[in-house]
């Protein structure tokens, strides 16, 4: 079942629990993650970056592979651009068939952030696609960007943000950061400014960003303060490269099949805890799919390059 992340994400916010979003960038993380969701009867939603699709995973053959998936799957998946923020690139998600779009203003002066974020969301709605946009900004974490309070969402800000801009998602900057903590770091959220914007926006969807390494009881009490999208990118990446490089180390001539199943296990393995850990085990069936998602063959976004 192909949706978007509001059509998930507003039952999050209903039944108060958070979705996991996180990466595949080939086929056996993809299967995994989606025979996780499966498995714990809950949504999902897939994240593919600017920088990854430039690397390495080309939207052109993810995409079509994930919504394969997605209609096989007992469960409401959607797909988003993550952290868009080149005009380019957001043409690029209207073409491929993504069912959703993350736009980051967030290093954007706040009035250029809510003016780009509005223009953005007009667009991606009238391709029946939903949008997130972040204000505060969730920086590094090699380089402590969480622990820096002057870059967390301001409460009075995003219920400005969130009414004037449309976005369908909010990512908030409550103390965690992207990649991978300093060794034996574990992040201090700021639970009190996420239960503070909660309190300010009761029915917007709030995405935490840097998942990885923040902790089983620190995302555990976030989604109690009202997070409802959990993304988490780095742990998945570490889980299928450690599995390799074990896999390889204790059994150097493993059958090349085998070692690509035995991957796809270790991703759905680390899947289904985060599944479990952000409440989300279950709730697939209290989701109606809606699918009125457009793609075109081109489309103007005016003036964003300005
Ligand atoms: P991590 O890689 O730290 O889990 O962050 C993922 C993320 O927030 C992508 O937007």
């Amino acid at each position: 079942m192909y949706t978007t992340i509001s059509n998930i994400l507003k039952d999050a916010v209903r039944r108060k629990y958070a979705v996991v979003a996180c990466s595949a960038i080939n086929m056996e993380m993809a299967r995994g993650i989606v025979s996780a969701a499966s498995r714990a009867n809950a949504p999902i939603i897939f994240l593919l970056g600017q920088n990854m699709m430039r690397q390495h995973a080309k939207a052109e053959l993810l995409i079509p592979m994930i919504r394969t998936l997605a209609e096989y799957a007992p469960v409401p998946i959607a797909t988003c651009l993550d952290h868009g923020n080149d005009p380019e690139r957001i043409l690029y998600s209207f073409r491929n068939g993504f069912s959703s779009i993350m736009y980051d203003g967030s290093l954007l002066p706040f009035e250029k952030n809510i003016e780009n974020t509005k223009r953005v969301a007009e667009a991606v709605h009238s391709m029946g696609m939903g949008i997130e946009g972040e204000l505060g900004h969730v920086g590094i974490a090699a380089a402590c960007d969480g622990r820096d309070s002057s870059l967390y969402t301001d409460p009075a800000d995003a219920e400005r943000f969130a009414m004037e801009t449309g976005v369908d998602c909010l990512a908030v900057a409550v103390g965690t950061a992207h990649g991978e903590y300093p060794k034996g770091y574990v992040p201090h959220i700021s639970f009190e400014r996420i239960s503070e914007i909660r309190s300010r926006l009761p029915e917007m969807p709030l995405a935490l960003h840097g998942g990885s390494g923040s902790g089983e009881e620190n995302i555990i009490k976030a989604v109690e303060a009202g997070i409802n999208k959990v993304n988490v990118v780095t742990d998945l990446f570490i889980a299928a490269r450690n599995y390799l490089r074990d896999e390889t180390a204790s059994h150097p001539d493993i059958p090349y099949i085998e070692l690509m199943s035995g991957m796809e296990k270790a991703v759905s393995l680390l899947a289904g805890k985060w599944i479990s850990m952000t409440g989300s085990e279950g709730k697939a069936d209290g989701i109606r799919p809606v699918n009125r998602i457009r793609t075109l063959e081109s489309f103007e976004v005016v003036g964003l390059s300005e």
